[in-house]
């Protein structure tokens, strides 16, 4: 049984670890902390150390460690429920038993509702006078009438509380519209409307809920397009917008844009197999899910420099779930919403006809910037294309590429083909090789059960620590934090599970406590993280070194990856003392 969060943040703030404990141990104040001999190992001078700041527990002897659910659980060798009960029995909670499920069902119904109660309240705004101004720009930009119902638009007013008034006199509690995230909180502890002032997208699931928002800002205030926060009806590493309509196209491909306004614009035009994901990169989830919809999807990025390394991001993502990949070639506009505004239905149908495959996409994309008719042009195409080739997985593929530029440029099949596999050859050579150094040079830390990835990649592992330590200890930071990190820029799987819990925690508004942790992650893991916030007890890290940790983590994979792959354990620590120095020096 999943136990909801805000039960266990009471459980929490009902008992106190101190008490927890100490019938067991004999602590004695030091500081802010407690110390008392370990009971899990024998000693005789004391290295069990409990924290009142973060309510939890570490023993710098055996390295046992956690919360105080943990600890109840290992005192007591009882199973992790058991612990809990024994907690909220001890602090009279009662328990949320079975009724729990359905409670979570419940709210989720009481989420949706708050969103379609939004939804009608957003167009409806976008249709009386206050929203004249939005009207008369979205009819601008050649959506007709028909269309804005269809796809639900709305217009959020420039009010601090417009949104929050009406739901609040629909009876929806602050609970709930904070969870649906709404509305955010102020410094002050009030509410105010998360969308101000901005044209509203509504993003519906597959059953039709509406789960979530995209409003594009009318005015010059924030960022261009903001997105819903991820609440329990909204994951936005599986939401696809528009792919409620475009699975009732039943046509075998998908086309991918890059936001709400191409998507639109597409479906107008006739199309209405067109999808985007909601302010964020493509993930393999949402290419699984396409998956089940389409054999083949059309990229319809962007045409500037950032569309296509988006496309060559996103090919091997939805190679990899199965998805055939084409790549729409738009010239002469920057984005689908532009071509058809110019050149119309008609010609965009050509493009999609005309797309090419995505390795076609690249050999062309190649060609263009050689010219294969000279000498030294020939060279440089079959090198790069040679590269490009000894990439591709499939042996077959491989064959019909070489047979290809064998084809362009005169030159031997069978050269092009001992080419590739030397290529290939020497790019195995040279992982194994990588492989091997890393191995040698950490094997003292291959240990680490927790984040085997520490093996190969202790700089980053280590930065990883220091960023989850810092973004516990300050955690009104996270929301900033969050927009330079994400879950997949960390090394360590667990690190990464340990993120995007916190991330979780933080969206729905409870406080991050090992308490949290205790039922999904293993002991070994709590331990872990406690162990993180002993070791930086004294050391309180600021917002501000927060970021220099996520900047180095970034950076070192990055710019001075080559660099400090040289360098051994010790060159690399006393690196980044340096590096988070001259930052604060500066700053
Ligand atoms: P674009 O900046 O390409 O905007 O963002 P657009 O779709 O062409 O919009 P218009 O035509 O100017 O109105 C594409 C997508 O990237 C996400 C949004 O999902 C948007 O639809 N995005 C963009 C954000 O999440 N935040 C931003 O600040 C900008
Ligand atoms: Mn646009």
């Amino acid at each position: 049984m999943a136990l909801p969060e805000e039960f266990l943040d009471r459980l929490r703030a009902s008992n106190d670890i101190e008490s927890v404990i100490s019938p067991y141990v004999n602590l004695r104040r030091r500081g802010r902390t407690m110390v008392g001999l370990c009971p899990f190992h024998g000693e005789k001078t004391p290295s069990f150390v409990v924290y009142n700041d973060t309510q939890s527990f570490y023993c710098f002897g055996c390295g046992i460690g956690g919360d105080m659910i943990t600890f109840v659980k290992n005192i007591e060798n009882i199973s992790y429920m058991e612990a809990v009960k024994l907690l909220a029995s001890k602090a009279g909670l009662p328990l949320p038993e079975d009724g729990y499920d359905d409670r979570a069902a419940a709210e989720r119904k009481e989420l949706l509702s708050a969103n379609r109660e939004a939804a009608l309240f957003f167009h409806k705004s976008l249709n009386s006078p206050i929203g004249a101004a939005a009207l008369k720009y979205i009819r601008g930009r050649g959506l007709k009438d028909e269309t804005i119902v269809k796809y639900g638009l709305g217009f959020a007013p420039d009010s601090w509380d417009s949104l929050y008034k009406h739901l609040k006199s629909l009876g929806f509690s602050d609970y709930i519209l904070y969870k649906a995230a709404l509305i955010s909180k102020n410094s002050r502890g009030g509410y105010f409307d998360f969308f101000r002032n901005r044209l509203i997208f509504p993003i519906i699931d597959l059953r039709g809920n509406v789960v979530a928002f995209g409003g594009r800002d009318l005015g010059d205030r924030g960022p261009k397009y903001l997105n819903s926060n991820e609440t329990p009806v909204y994951k936005k590493s599986q939401t696809l917008f528009a792919l409620n309509v475009a699975k009732n196209t039943k046509k075998d491909y998908l086309i991918l844009t890059e936001g709400y306004m191409d998507t639109i614009a597409v479906h107008q035009a006739g199309f209405e197999e067109a999808i985007a994901t909601c302010g964020t990169s493509l993930t393999e989830e949402q290419a699984n899910v396409m998956a089940k919809y389409a054999k083949e999807v059309i990229l319809s990025y962007d045409s500037d420099e950032a569309g296509q390394k988006a496309t060559a991001r996103a090919t091997p993502i939805l190679k990899k779930a199965g998805l055939e990949v084409r790549v729409l070639r738009i010239t002469g506009a920057k984005d689908p919403d532009e071509y058809i505004k110019k050149f119309g239905a008609i010609r965009f149908k050509n493009l999609i006809e005309e797309s090419l495959t995505a390795a076609d996409h690249q050999f062309s994309g190649m060609k263009q910037k050689y010219n294969i008719n000279t000498e030294e042009g020939r060279i440089n195409y079959l090198n790069e294309s040679v590269k490009f080739i000894s990439r591709i997985p499939s042996k077959l593929e491989r064959e019909v590429y070489i047979a290809k530029i064998a084809n362009e440029t005169g030159v031997a099949k069978a050269t092009i083909t001992e080419t590739v596999e030397r290529m290939i050859k020497r790019e195995d050579r040279k992982e194994e090789k990588a492989r091997w150094n890393s191995e040698k040079s950490s094997y003292r830390f291959r240990q680490d059960k927790v984040s085997p990835e520490k093996a190969g990649n202790l700089k980053e592992v280590v930065c990883e620590e220091k960023i989850i330590t810092a973004l516990f200890q300050n955690q009104g930071h996270i929301g900033k934090a969050k927009k330079n990190l994400s879950a997949e820029d960390f090394v360590s799987d667990f690190h990464k599970r340990v993120y995007n819990k916190m991330l979780s925690l933080f969206e729905n508004g409870t406080e991050i406590s090992l308490t949290q942790f205790s039922e999904e992650f293993s002991g070994a893991e709590i331990a872990r993280l406690s162990q993180y916030l002993a070791d930086n007890d004294d050391m309180r890290y600021t917002p501000e070194d927060a970021d220099r940790y996520i900047e180095a983590l970034k950076s070192g994979k990055q710019k001075n990856a080559e660099d400090i792959k040289k360098m051994s354990s010790e060159e690399y620590m006393e690196y980044m003392k340096k590096l988070i120095k001259s930052k604060t020096d500066r700053g």
